[in-house]
């Protein structure tokens, strides 16, 4: 994307935010890619990395246990978890992403949904032992961001986990940015939310030049 059409699309997304939608701009960019997924600027096309070294170190003992993936975009992260024996939900507030989706993996086991973080069906709540976050609180500003953090963390069952990827930043830098990295205490809101944090790995990835990111893993205890 070169700068002016960055610019434009920054723009849209404040627009977007102003007016109290935080999610309205996501599915114009899916729509924008007509069907081509190299054309979603944010699409790897390939599970996250460090989701794959997780499965690896902890193989799910059980194949009745229930994953799901947050604004799942394109679907790698949600294959990947498939692949690794969970029974996998992924949900994108895009129809058109999930289109894409249903698209690039048309025999896939994983149940894809049009669904809103921000009002999921309330039967999800606490029924997930593997949560995956991926780069969506990222997108969100001001008070969405906590509203999205603590309905991912409501999605958690007892003796589950959380895991989540992110842009990071040191305190108080960045601020206008966008996407806007998450800091320190920002992260620190799974802990708030009743989860027990087991790893936080901070590492650059390797564009250039580097972007810091976080890697943080929660356990959340039996009740
Ligand atoms: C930056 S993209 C990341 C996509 C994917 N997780 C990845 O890492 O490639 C953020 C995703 O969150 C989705 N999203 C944004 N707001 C959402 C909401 N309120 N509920 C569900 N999905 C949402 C967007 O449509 C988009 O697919």
């Amino acid at each position: 994307m070169d700068d002016t059409t960055r610019r434009q699309f920054i723009d849209r997304v404040r627009d977007f935010q102003a007016r109290g939608d935080p999610s309205g701009w996501c599915d114009q960019v899916y729509r924008d890619a007509n069907g081509d997924v190299t054309a979603v600027f944010w699409a790897d096309r390939v599970a996250n990395p460090y989701l794959l070294d997780w499965l690896q170190a902890h193989p799910a003992k059980d194949p009745l246990l229930r994953a799901v993936t947050i604004g799942c975009g394109v679907g790698d992260d949600a294959e990947a978890l498939a692949a690794h024996g969970y029974q996998v939900t992924a949900f994108d507030i895009s129809p058109a992403a999930i289109a894409l989706c249903r698209q690039r993996f048309p025999d896939s086991p994983v149940d894809y949904r049009v669904a809103d973080l921000f009002d999921y069906p309330a039967a999800w709540a606490q029924q997930f032992e593997l949560v995956f976050e991926c780069n969506t609180i990222q997108i969100m500003a001001g008070a969405y961001r906590m509203e999205a953090l603590n309905a991912i963390a409501a999605l958690v069952a007892s003796g589950g986990d959380a895991l989540v990827s992110c842009r990071s930043r040191a305190m108080g830098t960045q601020q206008d940015a966008f996407p806007l990295p998450l800091d320190e205490t920002e992260i620190n809101g799974f802990i708030r939310a009743g989860l027990n944090q087991t790893a936080l790995i901070a590492y650059d990835d390797d564009q250039q030049p580097p972007v810091p990111h976080f890697f943080a893993c929660y356990h959340k205890p039996h009740a």
